[in-house]
């Protein structure tokens, strides 16, 4: 969401700060603001807009040899949740006496009483922010030691911070603390870097800790000391970050979101990766639970998540039911702990989540934890909270996805599910045999994928045809009404064209009064059980006027028949079909978006993790 970086070390720390912002931007991006030490002093420079604009207002501010003298400072990208994206709300924010600076990604919720203890004290505040409320905090408990006033400070709070902290006052140090929003500190040579993100510590060092809720930590240049807020000394492990500075590039793509698209072949390859036994007819996936009694026991699988990877659950509820004969169901991360969830000891509960930071879905591992489930996480990022805090999980190893929407990472969530499904119905419903033939098709899909990518320009052609409308529908039955979801997911947010997916059957039961004549619907009509009700279906479409593209099956000449436009995805096990379905969908989403001139890899209002309810 909001991405938060701190440098203490020998270098320029505002050119190293404003290029660890660049790295976060995609994570949230209304305001940027940056905090320096200089000569005993605190100085800060913030700019509303990208962080383009804050370089810029900071050259201004500044001039170069004095940037090369900081060597120490915080700095922020904004995601706003209280004020509006103004400059006077960008972080960081200073305490009373200006000389301590604060960046905060989270939510302070007793914001408003300590303000008003604060201002009968005599604080000012300036901003409409919760963050401010807690730079004066520090600062009015500051007696000399700043890392008891944070500790004392945060004490008070409630809420999620990920913080960091410096002061004029203690130039040796920053102070950084974390209670539901990651930080990460990077472990260089004679310099340390902190971010709430990986991907702003990489260029520097792969060495890298990760705190724990309740940690808060003294930095210098060459000292990591972690406490609890308590001040008992806590133990860290130093790990390895498994990506390099490249992986977070572009790499000659427009944007992020081509790049990621395109690496879904290989990013298959390492999601399928020594995960597949042709011998057993299985899938290889520990994280699953290590004996065939674990398996055994399990009498329900219940997937949360949100948006895309609640899509992905979608796929996986009838993986499961199909494959495994196990009673499957996806539940809304944000709806699970305030229902009252039926969770039991046999129940798997998979935490689905790319970034591993969602708020709602670490909410609801918490709830089914508490439940006694078997819990299990499904995440991209390498250390993240939901894969720590269910201490079992498989990882998806898409590499690094930048760009807001989410492409790489769905298609290796369904991959991987499929994989689970796999190896639940090897010991529940199928023989090796047709195990095999499954783990033969899953092992197909990078070339699947690859073939599809390959017809990006023929994409961007089509595209053109449906960029100029308001309303687009999507629909699919069985197992790509989930795909169809998802497609119009991936079009609203990066195009800003209003589009709905439905089951192709529910379209009659009310939203086809909608369609009028030339209005788009993108009917995923590949040749799998259901396709002929869904080229029904079209036909109740076509005769309303809308223009149909539809997304067939190689070769399937009666299928395109119904279409104004087809995109062919290769013939292949209908499960498997909802990858290179949702590889297509993504691409004319991308183009339509582009050929809109919309800002593709950080559309508005949007931010990459969601760490507030
Ligand atoms: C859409 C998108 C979001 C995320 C959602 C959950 O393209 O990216 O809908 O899928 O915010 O994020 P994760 O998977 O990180 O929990």
């Amino acid at each position: 969401m909001c991405g938060i970086v701190g440098y203490i070390g020998k270098a320029s720390a505002p050119s190293i700060l404003i290029n660890g912002l660049r790295r976060l931007e995609y994570r949230g991006y209304d305001s940027a603001g940056l905090a320096v030490l200089e000569d005993g002093r605190v100085i800060v420079s913030k700019a509303p807009g990208k962080v383009a604009s804050l370089h810029e207002k900071a050259r201004h501010d500044w001039p170069a040899e004095r940037f090369a003298r900081c060597n120490t400072g915080i700095a922020h990208t904004r995601w706003a949740t209280h004020g509006p994206p103004t400059e006077i709300n960008a972080h960081p924010h200073l305490d009373e006496s200006g000389d301590i600076a604060l960046v905060h990604n989270g939510i302070i919720e007793n914001y408003r009483s300590l303000r008003t203890r604060l201002e009968s004290k005599g604080h000012h505040f300036y901003s409409e922010t919760d963050t401010e409320v807690l730079s004066h905090l520090i600062g009015d408990n500051d007696k000399g030691d700043l890392f008891q006033a944070v500790c004392d400070a945060l004490h008070q709070v409630e809420g999620t911070f990920g913080i960091a902290v410096v002061s004029a006052r203690e130039p040796d140090r920053i102070i950084t603390a974390r209670r539901g929003s990651p930080i990460v500190i990077g472990v260089g040579d004679g310099e340390t870097i902190i971010a709430s993100d990986a991907s702003a510590i990489i260029s520097h060092t792969r060495q890298v800790i990760y705190l724990e809720d309740n940690d808060i930590a003294i930095v210098t240049a060459d000292h990591v000391e972690i406490r609890d807020l308590d001040q008992v000394p806590v133990t860290r492990e130093v790990a390895e970050l498994g990506f390099d500075a490249e992986a977070a590039e572009k790499g000659g793509f427009e944007h992020f979101m081509l790049k990621e698209i395109h690496e879904q072949p290989d990013a298959l390859r390492n999601a399928i990766r020594g995960r597949l036994d042709f011998n057993l007819g299985s899938s290889v996936l520990s994280g699953m639970g290590s004996s065939a009694r674990d398996l055994a026991e399990i009498q329900r699988v219940v997937m949360v998540g949100c948006g895309t990877s609640l899509h992905a659950g979608l796929v996986g509820e009838y993986a499961f039911e199909d494959l495994a004969d196990v009673h499957a169901e996806v539940q809304q991360a944000a709806e699970f702990r305030y229902r009252n969830p039926l969770i039991t000891r046999s129940d798997l509960v998979v935490a689905i989540s790319q970034s591993g930071e969602t708020a709602d879905t670490l909410a609801a591992v918490r709830e089914a934890n508490q439940k006694g489930a078997f819990v299990m996480g499904l995440c991209n990022v390498v250390g993240s909270t939901i894969s720590r805090e269910t201490g079992r999980g498989v990882y998806l190893h898409a590499g690094p996805e930048i760009s807001v929407a989410s492409t790489k990472a769905f298609t290796c969530q369904v991959a991987v599910l499929l994989m689970m499904a796999l190896k639940l119905g090897r010991g529940r419903r199928f023989s090796r045999e047709e195990g095999t033939r499954l783990a033969r098709e899953i092992e197909r899909l990078p070339e699947l994928v690859e073939k599809v990518v390959t017809q990006s320009a023929r994409i961007a052609d089509i595209a053109k045809r449906y960029a100029d409308h308001e309303h687009t529908f999507f629909i699919g039955r069985g197992y790509l009404y989930p795909v169809a979801l998802e497609g119009a997911l991936k079009l609203k947010e990066i195009s800003y064209i209003h589009a709905e997916g439905y089951h192709a059957a529910e379209l009659k039961h009310g939203p086809i009064a909608l369609l009028v004549e030339g209005t788009p619907v993108i009917a995923l009509a590949n040749d799998i059980p259901g396709k002929d009700k869904t080229l029904g279906n079209v036909e109740e479409c076509r005769a309303r006027g809308a223009r149909i593209l539809g997304v067939i099956t190689e070769g399937d000449h009666e299928a395109a028949e119904f279409m104004d436009d087809v995109i062919e995805i290769p013939a292949c096990h209908p499960l498997v079909s909802t990858i290179p379905t949702a590889v297509a969908l993504q691409l004319l989403s991308y183009h339509i978006a582009r050929h809109r001139g919309c800002e593709i890899d950080q559309p508005r209002n949007l931010a990459k993790s969601v760490t507030v309810e």
